[in-house]
């Protein structure tokens, strides 16, 4: 298929119940901008939404917390978050909000359609239910100690410590988040995703999808291997978007369907507000012309790979994703966020003290897109002070400041080129090349680092020819030199629009050029635009070098934090039992012994168990075991593993388990223990 004409381009809904920081931006934010800002320049069509993410528990829980209604922190934070990315640069063409009368009808509408076209089905379902304060306790409503690492504080939906996705009834000693009491299992009913019957045509997509990210690939093979599950998709919750069927008035939909489909809404909303109501669909609802993609960070991938796709197939006639590129975490001087402990840089207060353009840079040059990647303010000052201002800076300044000085402020003219010149100028048209191509392939940190390439190259460029020397000695090479110097800052101007707005659009107006840079071509990078004797404007000093003192302040502030939460963790050690001792001969009571596994099958009705039946040496045993999500039942065959022998035999979920197999868990994955040589079944391991 030939180049895609319409780009339709999203950044992740922020939750509007927090101010943005910089994990949020380097995720999500930046990279789309970058992107939206070059296809723009490319004279793509591009319309580009975000907007708030303004229901789901974790809104509601910040409004109990502050003891404010959950419309009050929406509305706080709504303006708070918009305002922020105005002042960071963020380029969208509407910011949108999910609690607006367009998206609830949208979203209602698209449950309605998925509904008649069945891909729900009511079911009821026991859920925990608090007779305190008289409701059904969404998952996050719930805590408890987590069944796989023993934290006390497990969320319903998940483990912060170790990761695992968890339901509420998994948890040991469930407590309600509101009042502390202890939940009772309650009958409830909820309409659910049938994403089992969306599971076939989703792979085939998937499976043309060879360009994208590994780490979104294997993701979803995941989930595949392990069988997409049917979702409830409803909540019994007061606020959200309630749900459009009489036999649900008192439910609304869950946050994670409804607010993928906020990326519609504020596409409608944008195009009502230029007077064009039903544009949206040239974008939505052209699949063969438009090319959607998706700017998320790496907690977001299995919905936007996975179950906002389902959903637009099911619906019909939505263009899917072309890509998902989702990034990695941002760690900050070498440590995990902690945004409830503040351990964090809050852009807003950021912007305070530095300038937006110099975080955009430090950010894209680190961006996490293969691997976790930190922020130290260390590496900011350097980035700001080595690289923005002693070279693009100090180029820019250098080259204004002796037109100034020595031609009256008028670009000299241009005389006949030798072979270093025209090196410059085929340089301008090759950086152009590779920047655009990082830039289309998502290879931000690249693209970022060949821009400055051309900031470095003019410098030497510069210092090179020596014009302080040439322009007495020859007079029309110097010429041509600050000519070919003004050209370059030209194209650097459009060259580093996409990451740096504000520079760009300053040094636009130092060249006194009409419009904005945003209204330039790409192509123009590389061309000679600026006339003889065109008149510069004032000199401005680009980037002002950050002092030592104001970074150390900034470490000084997190390492204050850091130690707190370090003091916490060791109290929390030495709070911990000491370890229980056990003798040799209690350890020798545990048979421990090799076993073979001769056959392996699902349970039905349990999604997490699998049935062996394992060769023991002079016996063959039943084992259940919880590896269904990290195994298939076919390449277990053949293993030789390590099981307890004698461990008393046990019902699970109704099937007997003789003995109990060994393995480790890295919070995500589990991993058998299996022996490093060929060794019989039924020895024991000692
Ligand atoms: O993780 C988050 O912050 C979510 N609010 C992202 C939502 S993205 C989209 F689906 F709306
Ligand atoms: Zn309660």
């Amino acid at each position: 298929m030939g180049e895609k004409k319409k780009y339709l381009i999203t950044s992740a809904l922020p939750y509007a119940n927090g101010p943005i920081h910089l994990g949020h931006l380097a995720g999500a934010y930046l990279p789309g901008d970058i992107y939206a800002r070059y296809c723009r320049l490319k004279k793509r069509d591009v319309v580009y939404v975000c907007g708030t993410d303004e229901h789901g528990v974790p809104i509601t829980i910040t409004a109990e917390k502050l003891g404010k209604t959950p419309q009050e922190v929406v509305d706080y934070y709504y303006q708070d978050i918009k305002s922020s990315f105005e002042k960071f640069g963020m380029s969208f063409d509407n910011f949108s909000r999910t609690s607006l009368p367009i998206h609830h009808q949208t979203a209602q509408e698209f449950f309605l359609t998925l509904y008649q076209k069945g891909y729900m089905e009511k079911k009821s379902l026991q859920q925990f239910y608090c007779e305190h304060d008289r409701m059904f306790l969404a998952d996050r409503y719930v805590e408890g100690t987590c069944p796989y690492c023993g934290y006390p504080e497990a969320r319903g939906d998940q483990c912060e410590k170790c990761g695992k996705w968890l339901e509420p009834t998994q948890l040991i000693e469930p407590k309600c988040k509101i009042c502390g009491n202890k939940p009772i299992l309650k009958e409830t009913t909820h309409y659910f995703l049938k994403l089992s019957k969306l599971q076939k045509p989703l792979e085939s997509w998937i499976a043309t999808k060879t360009h994208w990210r590994e780490n979104v690939i294997n993701f979803c093979k995941n989930w595949f291997k392990e069988g997409l599950e049917d979702r409830a998709i409803t909540r019994d919750l007061r606020w959200g978007v309630p749900v459009p069927l009489e036999d649900a008035r008192d439910k609304v939909l869950y946050v994670w369907f409804e607010a993928p489909i906020g990326y519609i809404s504020s596409t409608r909303e944008w195009a009502e507000k230029i007077g064009q109501p039903d544009r949206w669909k040239d974008y939505w609802m052209d699949p063969d012309n438009t090319k959607l993609v998706h700017f998320i960070g790496k907690d977001n991938i299995i919905f936007h790979a996975i179950i906002f796709p389902a959903m637009l197939i099911g619906h019909g006639g939505y263009v899917l994703p072309d890509d998902v590129p989702a990034n990695e975490f941002l760690n900050l001087e070498g440590r995990k966020l902690s945004t409830s402990r503040n351990y964090a840089v809050w852009l807003n207060e950021f912007l305070e003290k530095y300038d937006a353009d110099s975080l955009r840079y430090c950010l894209a040059i680190n961006m996490p897109e293969t691997r976790d990647a930190d922020f130290s303010w260390r590496d900011f000052q350097a980035r700001h002070n080595n690289e923005l201002a002693d070279i693009l800076g100090n180029f820019v300044n250098r080259t204004f400041t002796f037109v100034k000085k020595y031609y009256n402020g008028r670009v000299p003219a241009r005389g006949s080129l030798d072979s270093m010149d025209q090196e410059l100028i085929q340089q301008m048209a090759k950086i152009r090349d590779q920047v655009g191509h990082f830039i289309d392939t998502f290879q931000f940190k690249e693209a970022t680092r060949r821009f400055m390439d051309l900031a470095r190259l003019a410098n030497k460029y510069f210092n090179d020819r020596e014009p302080w020397r040439t322009r007495k000695e020859n007079p029309e090479a110097c010429a041509t030199t600050l000519n070919l110097c003004v050209q370059t800052t030209y194209s650097l101007a459009i060259l580093m629009n996409p990451f740096l707005p504000f520079t760009s659009q300053k040094i636009w107006q130092m060249l006194q050029l009409k419009g904005r840079p945003e209204d330039a071509g790409w192509d123009q990078i590389g061309e000679l635009a600026i006339p003889d004797g065109h008149p510069l404007g004032d000199v401005t000093i680009l980037f002002r070098k950050i002092e030592d003192a104001v970074i150390e302040a900034e470490i000084e502030k997190l390492q204050k934090i850091a130690a707190e939460l370090e003091a916490e963790k060791q109290q929390r050690l030495e709070e911990k039992e000491p370890p229980a001792y056990i003798s040799i001969e209690a350890f020798r009571k545990v048979e421990l012994k090799t076993a073979r596994i001769l056959k392996a099958e699902r349970i039905p009705g349990a999604d997490r168990l699998l049935k062996l039946q394992v060769d023991l040496g002079d016996e063959t045993r039943q084992l259940v075991a919880g590896i269904a999500q990290h195994y298939t039942p076919e390449e277990l065959i053949g293993k030789t593993i390590i099981v307890v022998a004698n461990l008393e035999p046990a019902k699970i979920r109704g099937v007997e388990s003789q003995g109990m197999l060994l393995a480790v868990s890295d919070g995500e994955r589990l991993t058998l223990l299996t022996t490093d040589r060929d060794v019989p079944p039924g020895k024991p391991v000692s």
